[in-house]
């Protein structure tokens, strides 16, 4: 009788497991390389294997009509129109949530709403996709698994099947009166407590539907649920007036309770409306550019239009039409860096120099530069370090760069106060400004260029601790197949940052570059060394937190190993996020591993995650 009711009771615990909530995943849905499965789509943990279930989706051109959202997201025209009480050819105002309702059905182990989407030159990788077309509302990984096209496969016009994130009631939720569950996108002011007063259902439901703790983080373009007792309606919705995710966001420093809801919306429109003002200057200057230019730069700046990140960047698009290259004497160089003094030297080969008052650095080489020269003095990108003249004297080369106040990020890192290197903001950025330079190197030169030796020593910090990669002397093009050719001589590099098939076959791809900034992340993450002393061992760092996050509750180990300088409690989400993106790099693989467009991705959303 005892085992009867044990066994009932277990029985009942096993149920409640069964019925328990859909995990939030937080922010692991934006990542793409994601292994982590709970940030796929809702597992099929329904009472029914289909079921009528409604998406919020904020109206954004080219999204932002009826017949375009029923489009995107395969649902009736009809539909769509009477539930949110207008015509089936109405547009809406930029940011009003347009409800979707959609037939949710349980696919394998998860639960989808079948939609189609045309790949087109503004969405044009899996990333974008994802968290831009359909603001989060699928997920990267889902469309890479629905979808036989590898991330580089997609071209103009592919049709990608789409799986929309959804889920039906749990036996609990509809014993508690939950019919459907809509699936919302989180916006950057969303608190669970303001979704709950708008939707006029409890807090504690909404955390229990997505397994939320109290007060839990929840991110932008991630989805949560919420469970409804009737369907939602138009006069549940608003107009969100939020911000592009990288303009810059100066009342973010400022407690939100200093300012009223209204103020804030002023400075956002405001905001945005200085950033709109700006990118159309500065896209009606790119255009002109380029149509003078004519031809190879076009499709370039075509992609990278989605990609309009800070204007900083956008500057050096217009700026990349040479200037001329000023050619300096020896004389001059020779006076500049008082004959080469030792007073003067920086490091190495490397002098500062004062040219008409202004300091710059030279770099003495012996060998023949000029295919540097010719690669240095084509590129001109915030993040590369700028050639800003050569010399040459009896076979020895000089080559001119802007002067680096902070030195190199070896050394800064080396650096025993906590006031600067103590903040992840900042090591974020010097993270993104490298990953922002490669791409730029990887994806708008032509040919495809690859450095060859990312290490934090040929990272350089300007006042501002904004890097810039330097040391091109082991760039080259790139190549895609494997050649034939034995590189021996030119397997180069530094030892603790070679990817393993560049050393295997000396192989040339921009993504023995990707494992390189791999390990750079782990020395912003660890602040230690590429290679570790361990009794009479060395052991690669890269190794050694590889293996960590292999492990179940890598979490805790990994606390060990983060810089001391940095720890603070809140931060090991950031610190993990930022381990598994560099885990990703350092894939054995190099197909596997990320390009450094997605990179430059995930690393703007932890940045932004990271400012609240
Ligand atoms: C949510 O997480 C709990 C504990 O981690 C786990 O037991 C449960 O199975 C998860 N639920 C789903 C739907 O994945
Ligand atoms: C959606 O739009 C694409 C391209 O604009 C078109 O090819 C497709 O047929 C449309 N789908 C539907 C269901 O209208
Ligand atoms: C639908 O819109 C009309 C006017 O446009 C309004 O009178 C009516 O109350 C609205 N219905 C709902 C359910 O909001
Ligand atoms: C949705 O798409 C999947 C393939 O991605 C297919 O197997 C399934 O039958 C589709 N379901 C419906 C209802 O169209
Ligand atoms: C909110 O929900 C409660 C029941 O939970 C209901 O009595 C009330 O009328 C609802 N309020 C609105 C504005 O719909």
């Amino acid at each position: 009788m005892y085992h009867f009711l044990f066994c009932l009771f277990l029985l009942n615990l096993f149920n409640v497991c069964i019925n328990a909530q859909q995990n939030y995943s937080g922010n692991s849905a934006l990542d793409c390389g994601n292994i982590d499965e709970s940030a796929f789509l809702y597992t099929c943990n329904g009472q029914r294997p289909h079921c009528q279930a409604f998406l919020i989706y904020k109206a954004e051109p080219p999204f932002n009509s009826v017949p375009s959202i029923s489009n995107l997201t395969s649902s009736s025209q009809a539909a769509v129109a009477s539930i949110n009480n207008v015509t089936e050819d109405a547009t809406f105002p930029t940011g009003k949530e347009v409800i979707v309702p959609v037939t949710c059905f349980c696919l394998g182990r998860y639960y989808q709403a079948n939609a189609t989407f045309h790949v087109s030159s503004t969405y044009g990788i899996y990333y974008t996709i994802a968290t831009e077309a359909y603001q989060g509302l699928t997920t990267c990984s889902s469309l890479k698994r629905a979808n036989p096209q590898s991330e580089y496969g997609l071209v103009l016009g592919t049709e990608l099947k789409v799986p929309l994130r959804c889920a039906c009631p749990t036996r609990d939720q509809t014993e508690s009166e939950t019919k459907y569950l809509l699936t919302y996108s989180v916006n950057k002011e969303d608190t669970v407590a303001g979704i709950s007063d708008r939707f006029n259902v409890s807090q504690k439901s909404i955390n229990g539907a997505n397994g939320l703790e109290e007060k839990q983080t929840i991110f932008p373009s991630t989805t949560i649920l919420i469970p409804l007792p009737t369907a939602p309606s138009s006069s549940q919705t608003i107009i969100q007036k939020d911000q592009p995710l990288d303009s810059p966001q100066p009342f973010q420093k400022h407690p939100k309770s200093h300012r009223s809801k209204r103020k804030l919306y002023e400075e956002i429109g405001i905001a945005a409306a200085c950033f709109v003002l700006v990118l159309i200057i500065i896209l009606f200057f790119t255009f002109m550019f380029n149509k003078r230019k004519d031809g190879v730069l076009q499709s370039d700046s075509e992609r990278n239009k989605n990609h309009v990140l800070p204007a900083a960047e956008l500057r050096i698009e217009i700026a990349r039409f040479d200037q001329g290259l000023r050619v300096f004497t020896f004389k001059e160089i020779k006076k500049a860096t008082r004959n080469f003094s030792s007073k003067n030297r920086i490091s190495g080969s490397v002098y500062s120099g004062g040219f008409r008052g202004k300091i710059l650095a030279v770099k003495r080489m012996r060998r023949d530069v000029s295919n540097q020269i010719h690669l240095l003095k084509n590129i001109n990108h915030f993040n590369l370090i700028k050639l800003q003249g050569v010399c040459e004297n009896d076979g020895v080369f000089y080559l001119v760069f802007k002067y680096m106040k902070k030195g190199s990020l070896r050394d800064w890192l080396r650096n025993e106060s906590t006031d600067e290197t103590g903040s992840w903001m900042r090591r974020i950025q010097i993270a993104l400004d490298v990953a922002n330079g490669l791409y730029y190197l990887h994806s708008f030169t032509k040919p495809a260029y690859v450095h060859g030796d990312i290490k934090s020593s040929n990272v350089l910090l300007n006042s501002g601790l904004r890097a810039k990669i330097a040391n091109f002397s082991l760039a080259r093009a790139a190549v895609n197949e494997k050649s034939s050719v034995v590189f021996t001589s030119w397997v180069s590099g530094t030892r603790g940052y070679l990817a393993p098939e560049f050393v295997e076959t000396g192989q040339v791809t921009s993504k023995i570059d990707v494992f390189a900034f791999g390990v750079v992340l782990l020395e912003l993450i660890t602040g230690k060394y590429t290679i570790i002393a361990q009794g009479r061992r060395e052991i690669l760092l890269s190794e050694i937190i590889v293996s960590i996050m292999e492990k179940d509750g890598a979490e805790a180990e990994l606390n060990s190993f983060i810089d001391p300088r940095l720890k603070c409690d809140k931060w090991t989400e950031i610190a993990l996020r930022m381990a598994q993106l560099s885990v990703s790099c350092l894939t054995e693989e190099p197909t596997k591993r990320p390009s450094m467009e997605e990179v430059v991705s995930v690393l703007s959303k932890i940045r932004v995650d990271c400012k609240y």
